[in-house]
C-alpha cells in the first residue's frame, strides 16, 4: 500500500507564538492517525521552532526551497546540508511560486532535487499547468515535461525515495478547487509517466494533490485511486481545517 501524506506548506505565513499553538496542535493530531504521514513546511527562520515543538511526536517538518548549490559564496540562500541540522525530513522543490515569482526552471528544479537527496533528505517535487496552459490542451505535456526533467536527473535511485505534487497552478489559493476527477485525471497521468520508466516505481510513489484543500473537500479527493493525500497551503494555518484533512488522509 503506498504511503499516505498530508503536507502543510505555510507558505511566508506565521510568527512565533501563532506557529507554537499550532504546531502543539499538529503534534497531537498526528499521534491520533493510524497511517497517514503529518508533515509541516515553514519558512527557514521557524525551523528550529519546529524541531523543537515536534521532536518525538508522529509529525515531520520541512523546508520549502533549498538552494542547488552545497556551499559557498550565494548570499541569503540555504543549502541542503543546513536543512538537514534542523532536522527536515522532507523539502518542497519546484512550487510554482518558486517557478513563476522566482524564475526556477525546470533544469534548476532538477538540481535542487539533486541537493535533498544527497544530503538524505525527502524532496517534494511539485509540478502544475497554469490555466492558459489547460485551457490550450497541453496539461500533460507541461506536467510531462516538468517531471521528465527531474527523472532524468535523479533516475529511478532518486525517484524511490521522492514524492511528486501535483498543484494545478489555477487551483492555488483561488479556492478554485480541481475536481476529485481532474485531479485524478493528471494524477493518472503522472503515474503512467512514471510507469514507462519502472513499473514498480509508479506503483509505490505517493503523488499529492495541492490547490485549494480544504477540510470540505478532502476527503473525496484523497479517495480517487491515484490521489495519496495533499500538499495544503491557506488550510494548513487552521488548525482544525489542517488536522480535518490530515484526517481524511488517514482514511
Ligand atoms: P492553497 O491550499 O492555499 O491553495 O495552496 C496550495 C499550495 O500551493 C500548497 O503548496
Amino acid at each position: 500500500m503506498r504511503q499516505r501524506l498530508a503536507v502543510g506548506n505555510w507558505k511566508m505565513h506565521g510568527n512565533l507564538p501563532d506557529n507554537l499553538a499550532l504546531l502543539d496542535k499538529v503534534a497531537v493530531a498526528a499521534g491520533g492517525l493510524s497511517r497517514a504521514v503529518v508533515a509541516v513546511c515553514v519558512p527557514f527562520p521557524y525551523l528550529a521552532q519546529a524541531q523543537s515543538a515536534l521532536t518525538g511526536s508522529k509529525a515531520a517538518w520541512g523546508a520549502q526551497n533549498v538552494s542547488q548549490h552545497r556551499k559557498g559564496a550565494f548570499t541569503g540562500e540555504v543549502s541542503a546540508g543546513m536543512l538537514r541540522e534542523f532536522g527536515c525530513r522532507y523539502v518542497l522543490v519546484g512550487h510554482s511560486e518558486r517557478r513563476q515569482l522566482f524564475g526556477e526552471n525546470d533544469a534548476t528544479v532538477a538540481l535542487k532535487t539533486a541537493a535533498v537527496l544527497s544530503a538524505g533528505m525527502t524532496p517534494i517535487v511539485c509540478v502544475g499547468e497554469t490555466l492558459a496552459e489547460r485551457e490550450a490542451g497541453i496539461t500533460e505535456e507541461v506536467v510531462g515535461r516538468q517531471l521528465g526533467v527531474v527523472a532524468d536527473g535523479i533516475r529511478a535511485e532518486g525517484l524511490q525515495v521522492s514524492i511528486l505534487a501535483y498543484e494545478p497552478v489555477w487551483a492555488i489559493g483561488t479556492g478554485k478547487t480541481a475536481t476529485p476527477q481532474q485531479a485524478q485525471a493528471v494524477h493518472a497521468y503522472l503515474r503512467d509517466f512514471l510507469g514507462r520508466r519502472d513499473t514498480a516505481l509508479a506503483a509505490s510513489m505517493p503523488i499529492l494533490y495541492g490547490g485549494s484543500v480544504k477540510a470540505a473537500n478532502a476527503a473525496e479527493l484523497f479517495g480517487m485511486r491515484d490521489v495519496d493525500g495533499g500538499l495544503i497551503g491557506g488550510a494548513a494555518l487552521v488548525a482544525e481545517e489542517f488536522i480535518a484533512i490530515c484526517q481524511a488522509a488517514d482514511g
